[in-house]
């Protein structure tokens, strides 16, 4: 693997409903900070995809009166579309129904169970078909099971088992080699915690007799694979593990796992001691973000407080959401999502403070220069502030990315559009223009745009159709409108005379809140 590729996946999601604005949120991070390492010059392989199959889809395909099949084939539109309309830009959507996946996971269990990784055994436990888990007595809350709080049902069967408690010490180990692998440190800890307790086996097979649906074993057809077994192998699978190896060791080790905290023990135990029995090496990092709650509890259609993100982007706009899921979660903690917040935080940030600023540049070049960009000149003191904080803001976002605050780096380059609208109204262009000081109003609007420049190249991978046009309305060549980092750090780099357009409208209207 080269140094410089990134490779990032997001969880597969199931296919049991339609995506809510939790899986949004997830799917948009993944594709800004994929657009962001495209921005850094890395090579990206950006993965996301569908988790179908498994007890959840089944039942899912029962209650539509449908088979499984038809039902995934139904379902995984709903994500495609929706990530199309995001605009997300992911390389590549891996279902795991496909043949791809299917012979991998099979040529896997078949190598583990050849060297006695995967055993034979009895089982007796507590399944809950809603969580498709097996617990112990001591895990059950009253006799249900701890995480829905649904009835169990008590199982004695035959059962297939990977030996991952004969990775427990290793994988301790590499944890504590290794502080970037799971993030942040909380989850760290959480882990680590979990790993106190001697690690049991994992029951990796369903009875054919209870649940169909899922990816046969190789050595025995009388049974399917667990669900989680099958769907984590998505993320070697899908860049040719088994398959095509120059494809593999392009990009694995995966850079990023990005998941949401409630799917933890999962990428953190399960996935590392599969990859170890196999033999491969570890992702760098499972970044664990928080959930979007509803006032304060989580979305769940029982409570009916789900928000359809395909609502929010109708009414407000795609790159809208996109920067209020992202400016508005701190990485790692949960938060609140309010359609009143959504909107106070529009108006602050996008209408009054950045879009404002664009038709007031735009509206002077096109008035007082004939939609010529002035001439790049010389900085002065009046300048200096302004070059300042776009300079500091250029920085503030490359650590952001790196270090995952992108609320942060977001808030840094708003303080810079705030410092450049400062700027801009202490230079006070209109008087010059009156005065009839070209040059002043020269340098001030020249100024202006560069700094637009800046910023908008800095936000580009959180709204990259909404930056396009601000892009093009203040004459960036239209080569440069994806920017590169390296662009981003300099000054009057936009070519003297390039052609600045007023953006019809605005570039965002202000909106009313309606309740
Ligand atoms: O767990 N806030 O799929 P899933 C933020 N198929 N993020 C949320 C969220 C919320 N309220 N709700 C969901 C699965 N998410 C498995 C994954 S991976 C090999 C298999 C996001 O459809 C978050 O990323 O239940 C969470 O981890 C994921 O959706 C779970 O999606
Ligand atoms: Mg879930």
């Amino acid at each position: 693997m080269s140094e410089k590729n990134f490779y990032l996946t997001t969880p597969i999601y199931y296919v049991n409903d339609k995506p809510h604005i939790g899986h949004a949120y997830t799917t948009i991070l993944g594709d800004v900070l994929s657009r962001c390492h495209r921005l850094l010059g890395e090579p990206v392989h950006f993965l996301t995809g569908t988790d179908e199959h498994g007890q959840k889809v089944e039942q899912a395909a029962k209650k539509n009166g449908t088979d499984p099949l038809t039902h995934c084939d139904t379902y995984v539109v709903r994500f495609q579309d929706l990530w199309k309309r995001l605009k997300i830009s992911n390389d590549d959507f891996i279902r795991t129904t496909q043949e791809r996946h299917i012979v991998i996971v099979q040529k896997i269990l078949q190598d583990l169970w050849d060297r006695n990784l995967i055993y034979q055994s009895n089982y007796e436990g507590n399944y809950c078909v809603g969580c498709e888990r097996y617990f112990t007595d001591k895990d059950l809350k009253d006799g249900c099971c701890p995480d829905c709080g649904r009835k169990v049902d008590r199982l004695v069967e035959k059962n297939y088992f990977f030996k991952m408690s004969a990775f427990q010490q290793q994988l301790i180990d590499h944890i504590n080699a290794h502080p970037d692998f799971i993030r942040p440190a909380n989850r760290r800890q959480e882990t680590l915690g979990f790993l106190k307790q001697p690690l049991g086996d994992l029951c990796i097979s369903r009875a054919k007799s209870r649940l169909s649906w899922g990816i046969e074993l190789p050595f025995d057809n009388d049974y399917v694979t667990y669900v989680w077994f099958d769907a984590l192998v998505n993320y070697i699978s899908a860049v040719g593990y088994l398959a095509d190896d120059a494809k593999f060791n392009t990009w694995w080790p995966a850079n990023f796992h990005l998941i949401g905290k409630d799917i933890l023990t999962t990428h953190t135990v399960y996935w590392p001691t599969m990859l170890m029995a196999m033999g491969l090496p570890l992702p760098m990092t499972v970044f664990a973000h928080g959930w979007w709650l509803i006032d304060d509890t989580k979305m769940s259609k029982s409570l009916g407080n789900v928000v359809n993100p395909m609502d929010m982007a109708d009414k407000y706009g795609i790159d809208a959401l996109r920067y209020f899921l992202m400016a508005a979660m701190p990485l790692g903690q949960d938060a609140n999502f309010s359609e009143e917040a959504f909107v106070t935080r529009y108006n602050a940030d996008l209408a009054n403070n950045l879009g404002n600023l664009v038709s007031r540049a735009c509206t002077m070049i096109v008035k007082n220069f004939e939609g010529k960009l002035p001439a790049a000149c010389e900085a002065t003191d009046a300048e200096k502030e302004l070059l300042e904080s776009c300079k500091n803001a250029a920085a503030a976002w490359e650590s952001a990315i790196v270090n995952m605050q992108l609320d942060r780096g977001i808030g840094e380059i708003m303080a810079a559009a705030n410092a450049a609208n400062r700027y801009f109204d202490a230079m006070k262009p209109w008087a010059m223009a009156k005065a009839g000081d070209t040059a002043g109003l020269a340098r001030v609007l020249r100024n202006t745009a560069e700094a637009l420049r800046v910023i908008s190249g800095l936000l580009y991978p959180v709204m990259p159709t909404k930056m396009t046009e601000l892009r093009q309305a203040i004459g960036v060549a239209e080569d440069k409108i994806a920017p590169t980092m390296s662009n981003l750090a300099q000054w009057n780099l936009m070519e003297d005379g390039a052609t600045v357009k007023v953006i019809e409208g605005s570039l965002f209207p202000r909106i009313k809140f309606e309740g």
